[in-house]
């Protein structure tokens, strides 16, 4: 494999604010790499100087062996770029958008009408190609919009959170549109704020918190210390702040942290006997409503390297608007 995208010392600010500080990082060819971090990291900023949508103040970019410091435009033919927000007409309708953009690109008519019903039924949206795009929901302009970034077959994409904002059925299919241009062999760096989501697309996760990557691995690197580790999530009915103190003589082994007022978590290198737990628990008079095994998870490395509780990022998918990431 070879760096397609060569990053080196790229820093932004914007006044007072270091929106990036000193970025450096390669993507393979072919390889699908996230930026994961949360709200104002600096993943935009990131993927605008990327794209030649805003300049660095120092770094340099280099993208297929082209030197887009200088000229950020050069590379321009190789790359697709699907911004947070919509860039497309509303006045339009969804094929009109599509063959405007392949115009753009300068595809011919025949080939741009032809990839532009390609991709409107492989996107679920051929009913709609002819709807205005200012009346379609949110979701479907996601689509329509990961759909123009990618009308001239470029080798190269950039998605900024790709599933924020949208509904569930929605970013379920879009994930699984960036799976198959994965596997076709598209160069793929995205950002996201959802770790479950980060966990499951990509092959190398770097973790970007104020401006600056903290840590940049693959998965399987990421999830090593926390693959032998074993958690148990123990929740009482009536709230007690020396809950895992009183719980800790049941096993000296583990490492026993409270993880809310009614509710500890025990963790250990070996495999927990929940049974155990709970018997030493009711002896001591507790209302145990649940204990439940937990799978290690990308969202414990997070908040271990990061110091950035899961919770707080997951408050901003609540938002009103926000996406949320489903189980499945
Ligand atoms: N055009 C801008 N003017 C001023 N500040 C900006 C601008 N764009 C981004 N910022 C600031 O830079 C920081 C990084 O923002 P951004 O790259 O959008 O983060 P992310 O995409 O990770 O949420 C934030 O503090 C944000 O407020
Ligand atoms: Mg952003």
């Amino acid at each position: 494999m070879s760096a397609v995208i060569e990053v080196d010392g790229l820093t932004k600010s914007f006044g007072d604010v270091q929106a990036v500080n000193g970025v450096s990082f390669t993507v393979e060819r072919g390889e699908l790499l996230g930026f994961l971090g949360p709200n104002g990291a600096g993943k935009t900023t990131t993927i605008n100087m990327l794209t030649g949508l805003a300049r660095p103040d120092a770094g340099t970019i280099s993208i297929a062996g082209i030197d887009c410091t200088r000229n950020p435009k050069a590379a321009q033919h190789l790359i697709g770029v699907v911004p947070d927000e919509s860039n497309l007409y509303p006045e339009l309708t969804g094929f009109g958008n599509l063959c405007f953009c392949g115009a753009l690109y300068g595809m011919s008519r025949k080939d741009r009408e032809e990839r532009a019903r390609e991709l409107l039924a492989l996107f679920s949206l051929a009913e709609a190609a002819d709807r205005k795009f200012a009346g379609y929901s949110r979701g479907m302009k996601r689509k329509l919009t990961i759909a123009a970034g990618i009308i001239h077959r470029p080798e190269i994409l950039f998605l900024d959170e790709p599933t924020t904002g949208i509904d569930v059925a929605s970013a379920r299919q879009l994930r699984q549109l960036v799976e198959g241009l994965h596997r076709e062999g598209t160069t793929i760096f995205l950002t996201t704020h959802y770790i479950e989501e980060a966990e499951r697309l990509c092959e190398r996760i770097a973790f970007i918190v104020r401006g600056r990557i903290v840590r940049i691995e693959s998965v399987a690197e990421l999830m090593q210390p926390v693959q032998d580790r074993h958690a148990v999530l123990v929740s009482v009915a009536e709230p007690d702040p020396a809950l895992a103190e009183k719980l800790a003589p049941a096993c000296p082994d583990c490492e026993i942290t409270a993880a809310g007022p009614a509710q500890v978590r025990v963790e250990s290198a070996g495999p927990i006997s929940v049974a155990p737990l709970v018997r030493f628990l009711d002896d001591l008079g507790f209302d145990v409503v649940e204990a439940r095994k937990m799978h290690p998870s990308l969202e414990d490395v997070f908040v271990r390297i990061t110091g950035i509780e899961a919770d707080a990022m997951r408050k901003e998918r609540e938002k009103p608007g926000g996406g949320k990431v489903d189980a499945a």
